[in-house]
């Protein structure tokens, strides 16, 4: 039995043991908007229990100054700022500033940042003989995860965690070349050579084109795919305590190199629940394929012996709309608009939202498009093939990811992340041998 109580300006929870009686007062602890959290660090040592939440669904895991989300309300800021402003004023390396450094920079420092990031582009050369040993045919996440883990094996002098220029110097590198490293990936899958860096170009004219261009030909950069790109990199760049971000923040913990930690980010972000999604959401668009399957697909989704989810759907945060989603689709509009493409995906997303959201089951439980849901739409107009949404997702994380170590890094309090369990397994037994087991 728990219930709130006001001691000399410290708010508390009081813990009752209902079977002893026993009482304890765990602190309360406010942030600036947003739940407060009850401090149970000292349960343990109390009470000989510990807390039972397997998917983290009410566990705060750290502080954190970078990135608020509001469920309900269906908010997202980075800093401060709603994502909406981010998304109309801002552009992709200034919201990375942002996230790094904590507030937007004057034009003296953006312009530092702006070059420091594009004079790291490059790759160091012998990294294009590593793309060698995959095969053609790999996933790009797959050589994502070995490609970027390996950076620790070049860049020998940014790995001690505990100076700070070294520490820089990594966020740099990594927000830097994980673009370069996406587009190689992507060049050594289709089997065209791969395009150095353009230190003329911004971060995602760069981008575009190390993915499109050709050695051959002069490649023009289509301004509003570069903007476009831009605003899928800012939508994407950081997201709270999410399953990639706690992962990195767990490898980090352990005083790993950044490298290796933005490595298992990259693993942790891969999976279909999360930012394998956007891939998923196309795969499952294709598969509807018309509107009339929309209500088979549907009850296919509701069905709890089937495993079929509506992709793109549903978030553990947002149950009132994904912000990033609002953006995006407006976005997706522009360029599909703009380029002349009528893809009919997109009809049938729309259609496939507009039944979903008067569909009692996910009325019910609270279940909206998120970003993935049109962001594979508005990849694919690009002429991205849907084995890089995950990819570019990424490049644009690869920034929050960062930030998120940095300041964990920089916390005096840092200590190894290690969770406990509830253990279910046997209890003590005695060892028997071979010839006398059943
Ligand atoms: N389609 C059908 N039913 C769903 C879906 C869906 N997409 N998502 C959740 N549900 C149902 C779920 O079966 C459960 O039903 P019930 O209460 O009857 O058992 C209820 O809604 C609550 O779902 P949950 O599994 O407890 O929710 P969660 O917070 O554990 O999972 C999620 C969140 C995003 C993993 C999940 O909604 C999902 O798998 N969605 C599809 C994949 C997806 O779009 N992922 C991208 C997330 S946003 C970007 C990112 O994080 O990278």
């Amino acid at each position: 039995m728990a219930k709130e109580a006001q001691n000399q300006n410290q708010k508390t929870f009081t813990l009752t043991n209902d079977e002893t009686g026993e009482s304890i007062q765990l602190p309360v602890q406010d942030g600036t908007v947003g739940p407060s959290v009850i401090d149970v660090r000292k349960l343990y040592a109390q009470t000989g229990h510990f807390t039972f939440d397997p998917s983290f669904t009410a566990t705060g895991s750290c502080k954190s100054r970078l990135t608020y989300i509001d469920g309900e309300e269906g908010i997202l800021m980075h800093r401060g700022y709603t994502i909406e402003e981010l998304a109309e004023h801002s552009s992709f390396l200034e919201v990375a500033y942002l996230l790094l450094y904590g507030d937007l920079p004057s034009s003296e420092q953006m312009t530092k940042f702006d070059h420091d990031i594009t004079y790291h582009t490059m790759v160091h050369e012998q990294i294009n003989y590593f793309y060698r040993g995959f095969r053609r045919d790999a996933h790009p996440m797959a050589i994502m995860c070995g490609i970027v883990g390996a950076l620790a094996a070049f860049y020998h002098d940014s790995l001690d965690i505990h100076d700070p220029e070294q520490r820089e110097i990594s966020a740099h590198r990594l927000i830097a070349k994980i673009p370069t490293l996406a587009a190689m990936t992507y060049k050594y899958t289709i089997g065209q050579p791969f395009m150095y860096p353009r230190n003329d170009l911004n971060f995602s004219e760069n981008f575009l084109y190390m993915c499109f261009g050709l050695p051959a030909e002069p490649y023009k950069v289509n301004p509003i795919l570069a903007n476009a790109m831009d605003k899928i990199m800012i939508l994407h760049a950081d997201h709270e305590q999410n399953a990639s971000t706690s992962t990195v923040r767990l490898a980090g913990s352990s005083q790993a190199n950044p490298f290796a930690c933005i490595s298992s980010g990259i693993a942790s972000l891969w999976g279909p629940s999360h930012g394998g999604a956007n891939q998923a959401v196309l795969e499952m668009l294709d598969e509807i394929g018309d509107k009339k399957n929309i209500p088979e697909f549907l009850e296919k989704a509701k069905d709890k012996d089937d495993p079929f989810l509506l992709m793109g759907f549903g978030h553990r945060v947002y149950k009132n709309f994904d912000p990033r989603a609002g953006v995006l689709k407006k976005a997706c509009d522009e360029v599909l608009d703009d380029l002349g493409v009528h893809d009919p995906r997109l009809e049938l997303a729309m259609e496939l939202e507009r039944i979903a959201l008067e569909d009692p089951y996910f009325v019910d439980r609270k279940l909206f498009p998120n970003v993935d849901f049109y962001s594979g739409i508005i990849l694919k107009a690009m002429g991205f093939p849907t084995s890089m949404f995950t990819v570019l997702f990424a490049v644009a994380r690869t920034v929050g990811w960062i930030s998120q170590w940095k300041e964990m890094v920089e916390e005096p309090t840092l200590r190894i992340g290690r969770p406990r369990q509830l253990y279910t397994g046997p209890a003590q037994r005695p060892y028997v041998p071979m010839n006398k087991r059943k």
